[in-house]
């Protein structure tokens, strides 16, 4: 594993942006996993300045995000603060500002008329595409990856899953609260990818930053692999594994590697 300090969140997010567009120009045809979450927002940002002004292309690749809250979807007609879907998420940070093919967005569908079918369904999408090349993940306050939630095991695959009450919570701060929308009326199930589909991925790129997370990092990197912080797994993946942060989420590691 990888581990980038960089000093703070902007050039954090200008190191992750690199590292996919590295991967873009190498393979333009690349399937990319893209996360929601505060967290990667600048790397989108400095994403969409790389199409802008070196015109990186992306009108061949494939993206499968991580997951989607049950129960809504992009909506156009709802200005974006209250429409809390990650899809919504997507189109605004980043897919509408570069030259993706619609075609080749993928995200679970959270107003699916059958969630069950539609996380088989999302996991056969992803077999036919040949895999997910570089998955790019945040890590919740409780260690989740995606919405797996303590507990989850590390084969599990696409699935439908109740949200703890710290991801509500934390959630709920993040993106209800600014909407003025009553905690109860938020999405208490998500879809979300399992740890089982994540680690089948070529390559991950986890990005955490503020002290916030410090803890928690340090947990999932350095402490024991346990499923009840499911972003442990890190340390049992197979492929190349990369994780960038800021220098307050590093703050607790054991190892400090400044680069
Ligand atoms: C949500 C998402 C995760 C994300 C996490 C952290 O729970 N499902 O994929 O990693 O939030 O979000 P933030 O980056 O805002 O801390």
């Amino acid at each position: 594993m990888d581990i980038i300090v960089k000093r703070d969140y902007d050039e954090m997010s200008r190191c992750a942006a690199e590292h996919i567009a590295a991967l873009i120009r190498k393979k333009p045809d690349c399937v990319i996993g893209f996360a929601t979450g505060a967290t990667p927002i600048g790397t989108y940002r400095e994403l969409v300045r790389i199409y802008n002004e070196e015109g990186l292309d992306f009108s061949n690749v494939k993206t499968f995000n991580l997951d989607e809250y049950l129960g809504i979807s992009m909506d156009l007609s709802k200005p974006y603060i209250l429409d809390q879907s990650y899809r919504r998420f997507m189109h605004e940070e980043l897919f509408k500002h570069i030259n993706i093919n619609e075609e080749n967005i993928n995200i679970p569908d959270g107003l699916a008329r059958d969630p069950e079918e539609e996380c088989l369904k999302y996991e056969e999408k992803i077999k036919e595409a040949g895999g997910i090349d570089l998955q790019i993940l945040g890590i919740g306050g409780n260690g989740h990856w995606a919405f797996n939630e303590p507990g989850s095991s590390f084969d599990s695959r696409t699935r439908v899953i109740k949200l703890n009450e710290q991801t509500l919570n934390d959630n709920y701060e993040a993106f209800y609260k600014k909407a003025g929308i009553p905690r109860e009326k938020m999405p208490h199930y998500a879809i979300t990818m399992g740890i089982g589909t994540i680690l089948e991925a070529k390559s991950v790129l986890m990005l955490a930053n503020g002290a916030k997370k410090a803890e928690i990092v340090a947990k999932a990197l350095e402490g024991p692999v346990t499923t009840m912080v499911t972003a442990s797994s890190i340390q049992i993946f197979k492929g190349k594994a990369t994780v960038i942060l800021d220098g307050e989420a590093a703050s607790m590691l054991v190892k400090q590697t400044i680069k």
